[in-house]
């Protein structure tokens, strides 16, 4: 290529690079790039310090005007980043203020606090455990021995102190039951820790309603009317239906899956929908605990919310609860 085509190639490169430049940084690095000590315009210098005294003379007005056009682009866009910065400053009176957005009870703790409702109503207390657990709580006084599967470090975030985050609210039974005399009705709503790989069906935490009743003469008709209330009062219909499937808990004998339906619903709870574990504590539970399984009975069960959350308002992705994408929360004002 000749100086002549170099010269307006440097010239349209040069404008169109400094008027890209939309910040002070990136004009100062066009600068360094044109006009610096090792920069296109020297290139061009030297070359043309070598060009024929003819050249020279035909070539050094468009050379003059190269440099000029390239010099001023760079002075015009500097004034103009500079004069930006400054009404970006300015203050203007006239302009309307940001309303205030108001906050919203976050979709969990709506329905937690509806069943804590319906539980008081029920005559419950309701009571809270650590979420620092120890193997004891939560797995040791539940009658899951050593080598049970939920131990797996694969299911549990276990700390260096030899503690855990705690799996599920079970732990507040065996925490519960050394510290009260029977009867008593419990229920607590918490957040419980599995070390799970995060999609749209399952988190690393999530919240559970763990509810929990000993004394005398109790039997698992006491247990399906109680959930047959709660999910009634949740869901806001008076047509629930349960079902018990056999299932295994260590700390329960018998244990069942529940699944629930509303006939009359439209929605995904006009088929069965799996909701919750539960059966009767189990005696050694109970005795472990301090309380005389010849003397009392009770029932204990255990449900995720955002499950029952989700399909109460139609919502399909659970990683909506905890991420922090607020569009997505202030939908379910109350
Ligand atoms: N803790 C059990 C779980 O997290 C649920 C459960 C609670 C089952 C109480 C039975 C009784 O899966």
């Amino acid at each position: 290529m000749g100086l002549a085509e170099d010269l307006n190639a440097l010239k349209e490169e040069g404008l169109a690079l400094i008027s890209a430049a939309g910040d002070e940084a990136s004009l100062e690095e066009a600068r360094i790039a044109l006009l610096g000590r090792n920069g296109r315009v020297k290139d061009l210098q030297k070359a043309f310090g070598q060009a024929s005294p003819e050249e020279k003379r035909e070539l050094g007005r468009l050379f003059n005007e190269v440099q000029q056009a390239i010099k001023s682009a760079f002075e015009d866009q500097k004034d103009q980043l500079s004069a930006g910065a400054a009404d970006a400053g300015a203050i203007d009176v006239t302009e309307p203020r940001p309303t205030h957005r108001r906050g919203s009870i976050h979709p969990i703790s709506q329905v937690a606090q509806e069943v804590e409702r319906v539980f008081s109503g029920m005559g419950y207390d309701i009571i809270d455990g650590p979420h620092i657990e120890e193997d004891e709580f939560n797995f040791g006084r539940l009658n899951i021995p050593e080598d049970h599967p939920a131990r797996d470090a694969q299911d549990t975030f276990w700390l260096k102190t030899g503690k855990l985050l705690r799996t599920h609210t079970s732990s507040v039974q065996s925490r519960t039951y050394p510290i009260v005399e029977p009867p008593f009705r419990k229920v607590v709503v918490g957040k419980v820790f599995r070390y799970e790989e995060v999609d749209a069906t399952h988190d690393n935490n999530f919240t559970q309603v763990e509810g929990f009743l000993v004394d005398k003469d109790i039997t698992v008709g006491h247990l399906v009317g109680t959930i047959k209330t709660m999910i009634a009062a949740v869901l806001q219909r008076d047509d629930i239906e349960v079902r018990l499937r056999p299932s295994f808990f260590p700390f329960v004998e018998p244990g069942f899956e529940v699944d629930v339906r509303s006939p009359g619903s439209s929605g995904k709870f006009a088929n069965w929908v799996e909701l919750l574990g539960c059966g009767m504590i189990h005696p050694k539970v109970l005795s472990i605990g301090g309380i005389d399984p010849d003397v009392y009975t009770g029932f204990a069960f255990g449900m995720g919310l955002e499950r029952l959350t989700m399909i109460r308002h139609d919502i399909n992705d659970i990683r909506l609860f905890n991420g922090g994408d607020l569009r997505g929360l202030h939908q379910f004002k109350s």
